[in-house]
């Protein structure tokens, strides 16, 4: 499964697309499987209808703890890092990882969770949160993180669409110097989820909150009625795994849904060769640290299985890279030898922004491989990277991927290939991009650009939205038949080097988290006084983008009044969704630039919020062009 040199990886590709089912078979027989597949590929992006491994039986927890026991039973699995520095980390053996996965997987149990259910977790990032999450897929129920800075009105939305069963959270959460009450806001979320009979409670912060009598249970009060004896839920290889909700250009978030085999065998194949992570390298074993919130895909993937799954060694952070201050990144990699850092280009930039003094106090020698994912990374900020933390010295790994992808799609190989500052470079095996045009024609040849699809599954591919098969297709594979689509404009140069230019639909990417336009528009829309809002994003220097929004009012607010309105406002979109989506800049309007169908033009609008006075292209189709002069003139 190990790709050592761009000669492998050109004939991997090569293999892998000429014969998908053997290339994937044989990676696949390197895990533990209860019982083999009789087919390793079934599909049609039409329906759509994808499976991997079809009848092979497996559980992912026996290949990511049980399996490694033997061999690397005392070596660290997860090495956690406290919010505050000065709290004394834990280090979990697979061995004790083990342990408290079984144990809590039979808490679970106890309260009723079967195979097939869904549970639900909110919760901060301490090492029980991959233990709640390890010990659903233990006794075959299914997982929905909830981040946890989503607000009460999100959680809730989250569980009623999946109908969840049970809910873990812990009483509160430290995040910098911040303490936020969790159970408070599952206790909110709860009022409207009748699904929900059990909560479990992790005591984290001692901030008191309600239990309530026949629902609530503490966590460490349930540990003690189990023991620490388990067996593994056998599953089927297309059951389903976990689902994550993740935004789009309309309507409420979809829950993604990815499966049992096919996740666990992309997961774990794109871990090892993107970052080309050694457990008994050279230098020793690697420490593997992926600064997401395990809330994220990215932390399902890259802090939880693919690392578990290759036997490595995964650190969970709890705080944030500015608490004490802003070097606590090259702390963490300092005092923990951190091999291979993996973030986000908007911690880079911001951290950047923080000066050199921060980081030339720590040694960073340890590092390897740096990587950098969930939005594109501009120039500047590789370069800062590259010259900075990796001391020209590490491969920078820029990997595109989604929710939906389950792992990492295109990305260099680190070490393996050459990189190009702000390229996601060349697709890993098994991955057939294609570019097409507006009319779904494929645009051939270098030196191209346009809509970024895939013509043939991989493992790690979603299988559907939970509860909505047909949203599934409509979403990615109806705008252009036979292709997935990915939602993402790309260019490929002269070389055959693939480089992501964002999205083409109306999903924002601020600070690396994906948010549609339409979720902050219907919560902007619930504050009372407005009429209408249209949103949009515009470039931020260091989250990537803004988020801009229009907002008519009933009454057009002036000068003071119009700054609480705006505040107000604020305070409504963190009370619907959560502090990730409040607009950094609000303009009121009278009115919208219109299609005659009623359609808003939301070029104009995009136009605008970029700080462009002039040339906004053909207004000719609209009901009132006199509306573009009225919004420049007010324009932030
Ligand atoms: O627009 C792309 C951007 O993030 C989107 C996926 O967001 P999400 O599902 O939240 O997953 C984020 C983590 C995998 C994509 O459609 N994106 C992700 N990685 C990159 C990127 N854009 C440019 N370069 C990347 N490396």
């Amino acid at each position: 499964m190990r790709i050592r040199t761009f000669d492998e990886y050109q004939t991997a590709y090569q293999k892998s697309v000429e014969d998908p089912e053997s290339f994937w078979a044989e990676i696949a027989q390197e895990f533990q499987w209860t019982k083999p597949w009789t087919k390793t590929l079934q599909w049609n992006f039409n329906e759509p209808n994808i499976k991997w491994f079809v009848g092979g039986k497996l559980n992912i927890t026996e290949n990511c703890l049980d399996r490694h026991l033997a061999t690397q039973g005392d070596e660290p699995a997860i090495i956690w890092e406290p919010n505050d520095p000065n709290e004394a980390g834990v280090t979990l053996t697979y061995r004790m990882l083990h342990d408290q996965v079984c144990r809590f997987a039979n808490v679970l149990k106890r309260n009723g969770v079967v195979k097939g259910d869904r549970v639900c977790i909110y919760m901060p990032m301490v090492p029980e949160l991959a233990i709640a999450v390890l010990a659903c897929a233990r006794i075959g129920a299914i997982h929905s993180v909830v981040f946890g800075g989503f607000s009460a009105q999100s959680i809730a939305d989250r569980i009623n669409d999946a109908q969840c069963k049970l809910i873990i959270t812990s009483d509160g959460a430290y995040r910098g110097n911040k303490e936020i009450p969790m159970k408070n806001t599952v206790d909110d979320a709860l009022i409207g989820c009748p699904s929900v009979k059990r909560v479990i409670v992790l005591t984290r912060t001692r901030t008191p909150v309600s239990m309530l009598k026949g629902r609530d249970v503490w966590w460490e009060q349930e540990l003690k009625q189990v023991t620490a004896d388990c067996p593994a839920e056998v599953m089927d290889a297309e059951d389903m795994l976990f689902i994550l909700y993740t935004s789009g250009s309309t309507g409420k978030p979809k829950g993604v849904v990815h499966t049992c085999g096919g996740y666990m065998v992309y997961a774990a194949y794109t871990f090892q060769n993107v970052f080309q992570y050694e457990k008994d390298g050279p230098t020793g074993r690697q420490v593997f640290f992926c600064t997401a919130d395990i809330g994220w895909i990215t932390g399902h993937s890259y802090i939880v299985y693919g690392p578990l799954a290759c036997g490595g060694t995964s650190l969970i952070f709890e705080g944030v890279p500015t608490y004490p201050d802003a070097g606590r990144f090259w702390d963490i990699v300092d005092k923990h030898k951190v091999n291979t850092l993996y973030t986000a280009p908007t911690a880079i930039r911001s951290l950047m922004g923080f000066g050199l003094d921060k980081v030339e106090n720590h040694d960073l020698s340890s590092l390897q491989v740096l990587g950098s994912v969930g939005e594109p990374i501009n120039e500047e900020a590789w370069h800062w990277y590259d010259d900075h933390i990796g001391k020209n010295n590490c491969p920078i790994v820029d990997t595109w991927w989604q929710t939906e992808t389950g792992g990492i799609l295109i990305s260099p190989l680190a070490g393996i290939t050459k990189t190009k500052p702000s390229y996601a470079t060349l697709p890993l095996p098994g991955v057939q991009p294609i570019l097409v045009d507006e009319n779904g024609v494929e645009i051939e040849g270098n030196g191209v650009s346009g809509n970024l699809c895939m013509k043939f599954p991989w493992p790690g591919i979603l299988r559907t939205t939970y509860g909505d098969h047909e949203r599934c297709r409509q979403t990615y594979f109806a705008t252009y038949p036979g292709l997935y689509f990915t939602g993402d404009g790309c260019m490929r140069d002269e070389d055959g080097y693939y480089r992501i230019t964002g999205r083409v639909d109306d999903v924002l990417n601020v600070s690396g988290h994906r948010i549609g336009t339409a979720e902050v528009e219907n919560a902007i829309n619930m504050h009372t006084g407005v009429v209408e809002s249209a949103v949009v994003g515009y470039p931020h220097d260091i989250k990537g983008q803004g988020i801009y929004a229009y907002i008519i009012a009933e009454q057009f607010p002036e000068g003071h009044d119009a700054d609480l309105t705006k505040r107000d406002i604020l305070a409504t979109v963190t009370r619907v969704i959560g502090p990730i989506a409040k607009p950094d800049k609000i303009q009121f309007v009278t009115g919208l630039p219109k299609t005659r169908s009623g359609k808003i033009m939301r070029r104009i609008l995009r136009k605008i919020a970029e700080g462009e006075t002039s040339n906004m292209g053909d207004t000719s189709t609209l009901l009132d062009p006199a509306v573009v002069e009225d919004i420049m003139k007010g324009a932030l």
